[in-house]
């Protein structure tokens, strides 16, 4: 199908860390005027193949072509020199600089005096081409995700890279910035730029990918056009089975005449980030409540003040039937919270310690032996084997730092050491982020499966899909304030859509 000549080809590359193949003699090519995607599962070694590619690591084995020649790419320079250029999932912007400071700072070759007004000019010109509109003169902190997203991007087109590679872009984003990615990305393909993104999504692969490498187990498991590629064959291809099945997610009621196990009564806080006003909200055994919202508008608030990371500035918390309004995190965890934080790898793992480690972290006081001098391994082995079968999950190598996990066993490891402890009340934030498709459904059933059996879940996340199927109530959080509460068969995507994004109630 191509008459060109790949922009880049790695041939035979491969990639070991301590005790695991990553990279098995993979093949990849990229060709201009191509949108590529990259999916897998969990642990496939996607991200490994592209930090090859941009040069974090060194393959042990294999070459890359550059156009017609081998090159060795050492560093992230080297690969920024070739024209080939990365977008993060963690934004890499300079939060006090503004956009125009923030692209100088990229830039290579800089002039000695800095003309941001030709910087900025430059910035006009080629997000007006793109459709990348951001303001030169914000600072990076008013930003929104999909703004510093779309600042990341401009960074390597003003650098003149040819060949842009994003790892799972979309992840952070809410559905309308999702399809303003996707019309980015169409219009560099129409100027010869190559795109490789990686994603667990099918329907954005299918939307908007011209061709898709699927990868297994280190090793490349075929290479589609987008005209060959189904749903059902890239799954078959993914994890060597069929799809998985989506279960029964049947409903027992709510006793409504339950004590809640949470109360919020006109909770506000103050402090950085957004201020939560007027919260009022309850959650009964059996209930999950779905918190729909453009993230950055209280969720991750909402998460600390109910486990206690912050306080209140007013108003009042029932944990129980208990005042815990003051309670310490510590107290509140011990009466059967759990807590799945938007950030595993900064709130919740310890990156150096291992697997096994991380987990006895769940309940110290559980695993402690003789007066809290030696902690029973075996238990804790016990329990990490338990919860990861309970989310049907393939078992975490428990002896490897968690910091070396890919990002969705991150998201897994988190989902295991929290789900563990039978928790009564649970608090998740995108309990699904990163996630495979495998991984993200069998999530999906155990919240149910401990809903059925009388927990009840805040659920948080910007999945409308996800936050309509699983909700028994839904509320929308605008601004530090719910806007909108509803049950799920009585509103649509589009009037809660509506409602996330300020639109008034019934307007
Ligand atoms: N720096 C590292 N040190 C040790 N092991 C690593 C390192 N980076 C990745 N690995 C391991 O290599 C394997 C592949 O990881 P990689 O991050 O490439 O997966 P991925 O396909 O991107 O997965 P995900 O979808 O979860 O992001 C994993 O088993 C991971 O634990
Ligand atoms: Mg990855």
């Amino acid at each position: 199908m191509h008459n060109v000549e790949p922009l880049v080809a790695l041939r035979g590359i491969t990639k070991s860390f301590p005790g695991i193949l990553a990279n098995d003699r993979v093949d990849f090519d990229v060709y201009p005027g191509e949108i590529h995607a990259l999916l897998g599962e969990n642990g496939a070694g996607k991200s490994t193949l592209v930090k090859v590619l941009y040069g974090i690591h060194q393959a042990d084995t294999g070459t890359i072509q550059f156009g017609d020649r081998a090159v060795q790419i050492r560093s992230p320079h080297d690969a920024r020199r070739l024209g080939i250029g990365m977008v993060f999932q963690q934004f890499t912007l300079i939060p006090a600089l503004s956009v125009v400071e923030n692209v100088a700072l990229f830039l290579p070759h800089l002039p000695a005096v800095l003309d941001h007004g030709v910087i900025a000019r430059r910035i006009e010109e080629v997000s007006g081409r793109y459709g990348l509109a951001v303001d030169p003169w914000a600072p990076a902190w008013r930003l929104s995700v999909g703004e510093q997203q779309k600042v990341e991007i401009l960074k390597l087109l003003l650098a003149r890279s040819r060949v842009l590679i994003l790892d799972e872009p979309t992840r952070v984003l809410v559905p309308h910035e999702i399809d303003g990615l996707f019309r980015v990305l169409a219009g560099l393909r129409e100027h010869g730029y190559a795109v490789v993104f990686i994603t667990h999504k099918l329907p954005e692969v299918l939307t908007c990918a011209d061709r898709i490498t699927v990868m297994r187990g280190g090793t490349v498991a075929g290479t589609l056009v987008r005209a060959e590629a189904t749903e059902r064959g890239l799954v078959g291809l993914m994890f060597g089975t069929a799809w998985p099945e989506e279960g029964s997610s049947r409903r027992e009621p709510i006793r409504e005449s339950a004590r809640p196990l949470l109360e919020l009564r006109e909770v506000d806080t103050s402090g950085d980030g957004v201020s939560l006003r007027q919260i009022t909200l309850t959650i009964a055994p059996g209930e999950i409540v779905g918190v729909a919202g453009v993230s950055g508008n209280g969720q991750r608030e909402l998460g600390d003040v109910i486990l206690g990371l912050t306080q209140t500035a007013g108003g009042k918390k029932i944990i129980h039937g208990q005042d815990a309004t003051r309670w310490s995190v510590d107290r509140i965890r011990r009466s059967g919270v759990a807590f799945v934080p938007e950030d595993p790898l900064r709130m919740l793992i310890v990156p150096p310690l291992s697997v096994l480690e991380n987990m006895a972290l769940a309940d110290t006081r559980k695993y402690a032996r003789h007066v809290g001098l030696t902690v029973d391994w075996i238990a804790v082995r016990r329990d990490l084997e338990q919860s990861t079968r309970r989310l049907a999950l393939e078992m975490l190598p428990p002896a490897v730092p968690a910091g070396t996990l890919s990002g969705g066993n991150v998201q897994r490891l988190s989902l295991v050491r929290e789900l563990s402890i039978d928790p009564r009340l649970i608090v998740a934030l995108y309990p699904t982020r990163g996630l495979d498709v495998r991984g993200a459904t069998a999530a999906r059933h155990l919240l149910l499966a401990m809903r059925n059996r009388g927990a009840g879940e805040l659920l948080i996340s910007e999945d409308l899909g996800e936050l309509f199927s699983m909700s028994d109530r839904l509320i929308v959080l605008y601004r530090g304030r719910i806007v909108g509460e509803a049950r799920p068969k009585d509103t649509t995507v589009y009037e809660i859509g509506r409602l996330m994004t300020g639109g008034v109630a019934g307007g």
